[in-house]
């Protein structure tokens, strides 16, 4: 239940949030809905975090979630690393951290965000929309899946959201094509 007096902010992440952002993922990964993701690719990602806190009136901040953009090309920012702490779920704080996201793409003049999920109806409701990921795919998008274990018979689903006003960067190169490993597909 929505609690009217959760006193939420956003804020980039700094060095000592690691360990709570990266017992937050393990603990949404041991449930199945997101994958494990090492200490060190945080540490060396931190760049992309954002921390969700949520402020007691005596100033108090207590952890409440993480997420992470992760830029792939010129016109391609990827939302990752989402996960809403154990107790404030339903509560605002995924929204907000896609929000910050969105915030940060456009601050940099990237005009779409990219999503791989299990959570398709709570992307949509922040805007995006379901993608066709047998043809609609950007070639970066698979960036991370190279190292993914379930990279064969992946049942994510992909969404992208086309933020108004951007406008795609001038001089855009081509993306290099990826390099799927042999036998894949
Ligand atoms: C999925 C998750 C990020 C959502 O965050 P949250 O803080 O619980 O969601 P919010 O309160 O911000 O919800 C925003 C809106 O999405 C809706 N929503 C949330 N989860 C939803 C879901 N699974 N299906 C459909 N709608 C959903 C809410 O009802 C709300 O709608 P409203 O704007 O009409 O009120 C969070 O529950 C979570 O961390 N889950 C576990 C890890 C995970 O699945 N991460 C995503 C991997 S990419």
């Amino acid at each position: 239940m929505n609690d009217p007096k959760l006193d939420l902010r956003v804020r980039p992440a700094r060095a000592g949030d690691v360990v709570s952002i990266f017992e937050n993922i393990g603990y949404w990964a041991g449930q199945g809905k997101m994958l494990v993701r090492p200490m060190q690719n945080i540490f060396e990602n931190l760049r992309d975090f954002f921390v969700a806190e949520t402020v007691a009136p005596d100033g108090t901040a207590t952890f409440a979630g993480n997420g992470a953009l992760h830029i792939l090309w010129g016109d391609i920012a990827e939302v990752r690393g989402l996960a809403v702490a154990p107790g404030v779920q339903a509560q605002g704080v995924g929204k907000a951290l896609v929000e910050a996201c969105e915030v940060e793409a456009r601050d940099v003049g990237i005009p779409t965000l990219f999503a791989w999920t299990y959570s398709v109806g709570f992307f949509e409701k922040c805007g995006f929309t379901l993608i066709d990921k047998t043809k609609d795919l950007h070639p970066r998008v698979w960036s991370e899946c190279l190292r993914c274990p379930f990279f064969v018979g992946c049942n994510e689903n992909g969404l992208v959201k086309r933020l108004d006003g951007v406008p795609m960067p001038l001089n855009l190169p081509e993306p290099p094509p990826t390099q799927v490993p042999p036998g894949i597909r």
